[in-house]
Order: C-alpha cells, then structure tokens, then sequence
C-alpha cells in the first residue's frame, strides 16, 4: 500500500537503490515528489532503475567499499540536484555459511559492505547533506539483535551498522541532522530472501508463520516509514532502530534456524 507523502523538490539519495527493498524506497521518494539519485555497482542495475524513477533521476556506477566512488557519486548527485535532503544507506552483501566453513574473506567481504561501505556512505556525504534538515537511513536486519545461524558475517556488520547510526545521531543532531535506522523483516520477492528462506509455497508458509501479522512484507512497507522517518512528522526522531516486520522480531530466532537448516538441506 502507497501512503501520499510530499517530498516535492527535496534530493533524496540511495547507496544500493537499485534493486529489491532499496529500489522501492527510491521508488516511494519519487511517487512523492522527490528528485531522486541512486547508485550501486552495477551498469545495468542502475540503467534499470533510473528508467523506473521517471524523468530526471540521477544514477551513478559506485561500489560502497570504494570510498573515491563515494565521493565522486555524492559530488555528481549535488552537482544534478542540490543539497541532499534524505541519505538512505542501503547496500548490502548476504550468503549462508557457518562460521567453521566462512574464510577470513568470507567473513570481511560482508563487513566491508555492509558496515565499512555504511560509514564510507556517511562519511562522504556530510559535505552533501542540507543542514539543518536532512533525514539520514540505514538499512539494518533483525540479524543485528537476533542471532541467527549462518549469518555471523552479517549480524556482527549489521549491529555496527545500528550502532553506528546511534553515534551519528549524537555527532549530527547539533547540525540538525537526524540518523534513523530501519530493519526490515522478511520482505517478499527480494534477494534477501531469496538468499536465505527455503522457496516456494511451504517455504513461504513457513516465513509466514513467523509473522505474527501473518504476511511477507512489501517494498512499499519498508518505503513507508523510510518517507515517515523523514518527513515533518518525524522531526523529533534520532537514534533510533525501528524493526519495519509485521512484529516479527520476537519470534525468529527458532525460525530463522530451522529455515536455514531447510536451505542447506536444498
Ligand atoms: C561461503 C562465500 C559464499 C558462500 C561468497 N563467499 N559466497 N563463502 N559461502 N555462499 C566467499 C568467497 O569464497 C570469497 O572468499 C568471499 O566470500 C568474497 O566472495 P566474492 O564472490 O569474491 O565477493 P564479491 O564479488 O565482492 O561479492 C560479494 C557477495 C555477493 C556478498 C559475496 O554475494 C554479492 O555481491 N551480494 C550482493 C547482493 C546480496 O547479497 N543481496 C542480499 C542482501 S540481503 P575467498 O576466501 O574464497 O576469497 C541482506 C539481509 C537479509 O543483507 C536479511 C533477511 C532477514
Ligand atoms: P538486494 O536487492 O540484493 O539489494 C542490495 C543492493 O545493494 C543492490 O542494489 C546492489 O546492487 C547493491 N550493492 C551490493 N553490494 C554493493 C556495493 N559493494 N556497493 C554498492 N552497492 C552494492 O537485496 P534486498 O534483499 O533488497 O536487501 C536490501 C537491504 O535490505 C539490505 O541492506 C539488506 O540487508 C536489508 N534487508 C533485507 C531483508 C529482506 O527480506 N530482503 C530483510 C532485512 C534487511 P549492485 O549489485 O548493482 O551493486
């Protein structure tokens, strides 16, 4: 479902906006108004999703644990639609493996995206940002609060990446920036879950029923409070990690584990 935001001429800018939960966002920005800018590794991912964000959208070929194509990603959004209003920081990397079986790059590849790429995001784009007034987000998981088997890797980045966001909070607030993070439960059709819950229609009843709202989340969901988060109504919120998850969160770690064990076993 599409709530009617108003972000008519504000700059909003995607790291990783260019496919599943993240494109969505950018998508929910642009029916709203915004002008919008996204970037990701990928030519073609980008190509696409620029053509989805209707006439104007600005998107840039930029990998987050290259803090130079940060830089020069920020710098060419500024350059095509001012000040940034809204950051979302979004990339991310996933695959299960168990620790006995994770290398050492294993393990890193997935910090360097998720956390490393986060604070290259933010870090670059302080110059970028308007201030007083830009709303800035990160992209989190259950997985930073809730261990889950299989996914060490990501839940070590992912609560950096919460924890990293609480201190920007405390170090922007004073500039009138707020930091906010979102972590999406299980959201249908995307890579993450993909990645990570057992396929098809038993594997989806079984994501359902650890949902007590007893659905997958949507794109639009996530998209939904990312524009709550930074319009208006939100201007007293900073620091915080909101789960976006049909209220999940209480019940995933027994259904997380016995998900991976099906998909391992697949
Ligand atoms: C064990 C693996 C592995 C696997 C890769 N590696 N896949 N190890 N099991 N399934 C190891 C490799 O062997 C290598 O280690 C190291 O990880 C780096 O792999 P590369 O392929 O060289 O990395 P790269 O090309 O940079 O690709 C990064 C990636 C890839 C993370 C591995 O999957 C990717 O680009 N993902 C982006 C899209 C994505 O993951 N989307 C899902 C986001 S969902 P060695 O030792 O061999 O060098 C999400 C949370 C969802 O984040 C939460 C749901 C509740
Ligand atoms: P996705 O479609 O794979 O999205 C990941 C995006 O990040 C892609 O646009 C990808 O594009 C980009 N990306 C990956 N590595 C990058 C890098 N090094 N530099 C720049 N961009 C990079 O996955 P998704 O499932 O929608 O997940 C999106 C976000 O939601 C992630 O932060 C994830 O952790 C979080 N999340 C997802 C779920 C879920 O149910 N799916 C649940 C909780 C949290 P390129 O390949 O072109 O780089």
């Amino acid at each position: 479902m599409n709530v009617q935001f108003d972000f008519a001429g504000r700059h909003v800018m995607v790291f990783g906006g260019t496919t599943g939960i993240n494109l969505g966002i950018a998508q929910g920005f642009a029916r709203s108004g915004a002008k919008l800018s996204v970037a990701s590794r990928k030519q073609d991912n980008v190509d696409a999703a620029v053509a989805s964000l209707g006439a104007g959208a600005f998107g840039a070929v930029a990998d987050v644990r290259d803090e130079a194509s940060v830089a020069a990603a920020l710098a060419a959004a500024e350059a095509r639609h001012g000040p940034i209003d809204v950051l979302v920081s979004g990339a991310a990397g996933n695959f299960l493996a168990e620790v006995n079986s994770m290398s050492s790059n294993a393990f890193k590849v997935v910090l360097d995206i998720d956390l490393l790429g986060s604070f290259h995001v933010v870090r670059k784009a302080w110059p970028h940002l308007r201030k007083p007034g830009a709303s800035v987000i990160f992209i989190s998981a259950p997985q930073a609060v809730v261990p889950m088997a299989w996914q060490a890797h990501v839940g070590a980045a992912k609560a950096g990446v919460d924890q990293l966001a609480r201190v920007l909070a405390l170090e922007w607030g004073p500039a009138g920036v707020r930091v906010n993070v979102i972590s999406p439960g299980p959201i249908a059709g995307t890579e993450g879950m993909r990645r990570l819950a057992p396929q098809g229609p038993d594997g989806d009843a079984l994501v359902r029923a650890m949902v007590p709202l007893g659905r997958m989340g949507t794109p639009d969901d996530i998209a939904n409070l990312a524009q709550f988060l930074s319009c208006d109504a939100a201007a007293y919120m900073s620091g915080t990690v909101i789960p976006c998850d049909g209220g999940a969160q209480n019940m995933l770690t027994p259904m997380i584990t016995a998900a991976a064990q099906q998909a391992q076993t697949h």
